[in-house]
């Protein structure tokens, strides 16, 4: 069985009817890194890495949730949603008080879900539960919610009831995700375009590092903040700047001696990381893999020096990937400090890489990286 058929099959189990079945993908993200939080670009794409929801709607109040990978079941009144310590079920219970925060009545219902995107690797598997399960919500109970406000009520979620201060793009792409393209989010104004992503010969290739990403939620709040106190020394000067996306590099760079030296870092790496997304779009357009390539690693580069949230793990992946036969580009990939890093691989060299790669960094770490093969599918969507 594969898994939307488990997760059709448990539910029946459970509760002896047939469901509507939903798939939420993971997502990747080919450039622009902490960059949505600064209300600048960013360029992910959804994946064929997904959780599979099978849900009806209820008539009376309660919410019977069951996750397949836990093995566990878990109920609620949708009248009175609590915040439950550390448990799988608040990506969820989010997602149903967000939907009844903002004026909409829903009835109780089944759901069971599960997946194949690997939980702790920056896949984006809670975006995937958040997002999916509202655009799940609002089909079964006709709520006519418009995506973009679906976008945003799974963030709050994550925000609000999960409490990670987590930027927009996760949710976003998870929703406007399109088969072989890649979405270029201004995190400012909320629109995006597709740029084409789209080789026959090329792979898009993760390399997991296997390390949790457990330092991730303090510095990566840590980060914000000091983006933010960069924001507040420009704003004495210039009152209209309200995010980084607001700052020329020739404005920022005549105040650089008033920066504490890290906060500088950061905001350098945040302005240069969108100028970098915006050529990487243009190369993309041109069809120039090469350029487009060199512009990950320059990104890399940033996140390490500047940004400082890479760790030796994902340092050591990305050199050795620069040194292989057929990679055009390699960085670490999401928030940081673990997860995976990203490469772009000409397809007749992907076998060599993983080789290669997975016995260097077993014999430096002593432990074997996970290595996915990713494709470019669409977003969240009703199976038929
Ligand atoms: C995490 C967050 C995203 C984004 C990335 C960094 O994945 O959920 O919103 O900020 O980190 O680019």
């Amino acid at each position: 069985m594969n898994t939307v058929e488990k997760v059709e099959a448990k539910f029946r189990e459970l509760f002896n009817e047939s469901p509507l079945l939903f798939r939420s993908p993971g997502r990747v993200n080919l450039i622009g890194e902490h960059t949505d939080y600064n209300m600048g670009f960013v360029l992910p794409a959804a994946i064929d890495k997904a959780i599979y929801f099978a849900i009806t709607p209820r008539s009376d109040d309660i919410c019977n949730l069951h996750s397949i990978d836990f093995n566990e079941s878990n109920q609620h009144p949708v009248a009175k949603i609590q915040h439950q310590e550390k448990h799988w079920a608040n990506y969820l219970l989010g997602v149903v008080d967000q939907i009844q925060k903002l004026g909409y009545t829903i009835k109780g219902f089944n759901c069971v879900f599960g997946g194949d995107i690997p939980i702790g690797a920056g896949l984006s598997s809670s975006a995937a539960i958040e997002a999916g399960l509202a655009f799940a919500l609002n089909h079964i109970f006709n709520l006519g919610i418009a995506k973009l406000e679906i976008v945003k009520l799974a963030q709050r979620a994550e925000n609000e009831f999960v409490g990670v201060k987590c930027g927009i793009m996760d949710q976003y792409v998870n929703i406007f995700g399109s088969e072989k393209k890649v979405l270029r989010i201004d995190c400012r104004s909320l629109d995006y375009e597709y740029h084409p992503f789209e080789r026959e010969d090329l792979r898009i290739v993760l390399c997991n590092t296997m390390v949790s990403h457990s330092l991730a939620s303090s510095e990566y709040n840590a980060r914000r903040a000091q983006c933010e106190e960069g924001v507040k020394i420009l704003q004495q000067y210039y009152p209209h700047v309200n995010s980084l996306r607001d700052v020329e590099w020739d404005i920022i760079k005549l105040h650089e001696l008033e920066f504490p030296p890290k906060v500088w870092n950061r905001c350098k790496y945040v302005i240069e990381e969108n100028e970098r997304l915006l050529k990487a779009c243009e190369d993309l357009d041109r069809n120039d893999f090469v350029s487009f390539g060199y512009r990950m690693y320059q990104s890399h580069e940033g996140l390490r020096d500047l940004y400082e949230v890479s760790c030796k793990e994902l340092d050591f992946l990305v050199d050795l990937a620069s040194k292989q036969k057929g990679v055009l580009g390699s960085r670490m990939m999401g928030g940081g400090f673990g997860g995976c890093t990203i490469n772009i691989i000409e397809h007749n060299k992907v076998n060599e890489f993983i080789s290669e790669v997975s016995g260097k960094y077993q014999m430096e770490f002593d432990k074997k990286p996970d290595t996915y093969i990713c494709t470019i599918e669409n977003g969240t969507g009703l199976l038929h």
